[in-house]
């Protein structure tokens, strides 16, 4: 050890005492029991039919802008490489034209990972309506996609001045989506969650899995009012009280234990919204006593903005993480 290092280590360690209230608990830190990890395989787990070579599913962004192309090419290249799903953005440009088809078309970047569609129950319920449901199967046969994506997001819908209004519960349309497609199907909220009868009337359908979509991380219906600019802004501010309601990831997995019996149809779970860190994520994956991936949003937006190693550099600290809290982090 160099003499500098030494120097170092006695001028720094007054100021590395770590505060108390920063301690993590959640888990149990075992050192003792294995070597620093080498083997990539560790991580590796089956989701929905697939191998994923880490337990972490890229939650649904973008598509339909000028930037949507770049941030899903980047997303796409670093589910092949590190073997993770990838939830679209919703697509419902496309049931309008087809402009936009490059924006999503990526899953030749990703061969072996997940790639599913997505639309709004809203959409869903208006196809449901005109008899043309098909058009969300043709759209996923095209891009070569392997799964379908509803989101539910009744609170941002209200809170959109140009929002739409469901006619029927979410439910129906759902239901109506599971007798006609022919593809997977998962479920999702968008940043409130879901509530435990939400959660169980979701685990009685034959679903692929239930994405959370949870209280903590991007909030649209908070979003919605941020939108509002100059006289309009503050005009809408009882409604931005709804932005405070939902339910956290971690409330969600406790729901989920709590429910969870071996007769629900469906027993796949991506636990998303507000998951913070690859530590934030493990935890939650131990505490969830069901068959799961994380989902993260935002987390890699800002590092899917710029070149593809940006985000190679980011999704693999993120991989090495796991890996040492997998080696040395047990449920307690
Ligand atoms: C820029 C952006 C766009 C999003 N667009 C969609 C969308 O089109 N469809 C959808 O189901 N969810 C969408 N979401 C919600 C995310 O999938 C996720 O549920 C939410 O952001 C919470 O995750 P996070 O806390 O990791 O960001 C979007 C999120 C962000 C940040």
């Amino acid at each position: 050890m160099s003499k500098d290092r030494k120097k170092d280590h006695i001028e720094m360690a007054f100021n590395s005492v770590p505060s108390e209230q920063f301690l993590m608990d959640g888990f149990a830190y075992e050192p003792l029991m294995e070597a620093h990890p080498t083997d990539n395989g560790q991580l590796d787990r089956e989701f929905l039919g697939m191998n994923f070579k880490m337990p972490v599913w890229v939650s649904s962004m973008t598509g339909g802008t000028e930037m949507a192309s770049v941030i899903n090419t980047n997303l796409a290249k670093a589910c092949g490489e590190f073997g993770m799903g990838l939830g679209l953005g919703s697509c419902r440009p496309l049931l309008d034209d087809n402009n936009r088809f490059g924006d999503f078309d990526i899953k030749h970047l990703m061969p072996e990972a997940p790639l599913f569609t997505n639309f709004g129950i809203a959409q869903i319920e208006e196809l449901v309506d005109a008899n043309s449901l098909s058009e969300i199967d043709n759209i996923t046969k095209s891009l070569k996609a392997d799964g379908i994506i509803i989101h539910v997001n009744p609170l941002q819908e209200w809170n959109q001045p140009e929002g739409d209004r469901f006619k029927r519960a979410p439910l129906e349309s759902i239901k109506a989506v599971l007798a006609q497609s022919s593809y997977q199907i998962i479920v999702k909220e968008v940043g409130q969650g879901f509530g435990p009868k939400s959660l169980k009337s979701l685990m009685d359908l034959p679903l692929a899995a239930i994405e959370f979509g949870a209280f903590g991380g991007t909030n649209f219906t908070l979003l919605e009012q941020a939108r509002l600019l100059g006289d309009e802004s503050g005009k809408r501010a009882h409604r931005n009280e709804f932005g405070h309601i939902g339910h956290s990831a971690l409330e969600m997995v406790t729901f989920v234990n709590e429910l969870r019996s071996d007769a629900d149809k469906c027993q796949r779970f991506i636990i998303s919204g507000g998951v913070k860190s690859p530590l934030d994520a493990y935890r939650l994956l131990q505490q969830l006593n069901a068959n799961s991936v994380v989902g993260v949003a935002s987390g890699f937006l800002k590092y899917a903005m710029k070149d593809y190693d940006y985000l190679r550099e980011y999704v693999a600290e993120y991989k090495d993480c796991l890996l040492m809290a997998n080696a040395f982090l047990k449920r307690v």
